[in-house]
């Protein structure tokens, strides 16, 4: 049996003011055709069913992704988390939630932010990664070539000339510093991790015992009141002491049977503004107009209209979102800034 396990806790904070707290990054419709976690779910059409998918996100955020998902997702499907305690946790839940409700089977672990280009090859590298999983007791990572020392990534490095779909991976880094990203890139026998993961929810529990055994120990008393009236109680109790780490960190890292299969399906993080031109394509001007625009001797910018129409006149390299209540204008190389207005915001109350 197959589940798809779809991560979507994460905030979003550099999209503002497009994403907010009640309208967090995973369900914004940056494309123009769907929201990004509806995006998630049909891409798995030919992998999993669509009852077996699990989204795990806040318990804030729970009854709005309801609203999202359309009725592509039961209710019982949506596993909110009192609080959020990182990726390991995510996952751990899931694992568990799938043991004791469903029965063991393959999870195929999904990120919630991505945009990927080239279904049919995702498909395709997707459903190898799930046979290698059905054949082997491993944790499959799926790479993806990596273009620049980006240090927002983890590193996973293989030998590409073993003869196999999936591959042994010889050392897993998250985030490297620059130095070393630089390094591992120039060396060739890096790929990018993806983020997105494909074991038997067995094998990652048995994981999780070896080297994460305090969270084990949380997912075990969770576990214990699975399907008895205590099972509100005891996630609201135990939930929010889960030591927060993620998954890479807690467990890929320091794990030595992990596997990799390298894909090229146009992948990319879609982690702030100037991500926008891999959705969209530039204009002759490097302009990136999304919305109603009148723009006189702009070049390079990103402009993104909820509505009201946007002039620009004699600008270059800049970011101009509008939505109903804010406008954010920001230089296109401080977009991971953008983060900051939230931080300001939240404190302000
Ligand atoms: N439910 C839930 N709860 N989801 C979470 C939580 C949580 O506490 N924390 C993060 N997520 C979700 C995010 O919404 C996102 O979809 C996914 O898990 C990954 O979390 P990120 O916070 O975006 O991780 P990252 O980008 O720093 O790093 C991961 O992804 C990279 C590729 O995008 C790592 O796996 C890297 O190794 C990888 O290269
Ligand atoms: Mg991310």
């Amino acid at each position: 049996k197959r589940y798809g396990v779809i991560m979507a806790g994460g905030g979003g904070t550099r999209f503002w003011p497009l994403s907010r707290q009640a309208m967090p990054k995973q369900m914004l419709n940056l494309s123009g055709k769907d929201r990004m976690i509806n995006e998630t779910i049909d891409r798995l059409h030919d992998t999993v069913e669509k009852e077996d998918i699990f989204i795990v996100t806040n318990e804030k955020q729970a009854a709005k992704m309801l609203e999202c998902v359309d009725g592509r997702i039961a209710k019982d499907h949506i596993l909110a988390e009192p609080s959020a305690r990182n990726t390991a946790a995510c996952i751990g839940y899931a694992a568990m939630e799938i043991v004791k409700k469903y029965g063991d089977g393959i999870m195929c672990i999904f990120p919630s932010d991505h945009f990927i280009k080239n279904e049919p090859e995702f498909t395709k590298i997707l459903n190898q990664a799930v046979q290698a999983a059905e054949e082997q007791d491993k944790l499959i990572t799926i790479g993806i070539a990596p273009t620049f020392p980006s240090t927002g990534y983890g590193y996973i490095k293989f030998d590409k000339n073993e003869n196999a779909i999936a591959r042994k991976v010889e050392e897993f880094k998250e985030k490297p510093d620059y130095e070393t990203a630089k390094a591992y890139v120039e060396s060739g026998n890096y790929a990018w991790n993806s983020g997105m993961f494909v074991w038997k929810a067995s094998t990652i529990l048995e994981k999780f015992a070896e080297l994460l055994p305090d969270i084990y120990a949380c997912l075990t008393t969770i576990g214990d009141a699975m399907k008895t009236p205590d099972e509100d109680r005891v996630i609201q109790e135990v939930y929010p002491v889960i030591p927060k780490i993620s998954i890479d960190y807690g467990i890929l890292e320091r794990s030595d049977d992990v596997l990799v299969l390298s894909g090229d399906f146009g992948w990319n993080d879609v982690g702030s503004w100037d991500m926008m031109k891999v959705i969209y394509d530039e204009d002759a001007e490097g302009n990136i107009l999304v919305g109603d625009h009148v723009n006189i001797d702009t070049t390079n910018t990103i402009s993104f209209s909820s509505g009201k129409m946007i002039a620009t006149i004699g600008v270059d390299n800049l970011v101009v979102v509008e939505t109903e209540d804010a406008i954010l204008v920001c230089d296109k190389n401080r977009v991971q800034d953008v983060k900051k207005v939230v931080d300001t915001l939240n404190e302000q109350g």
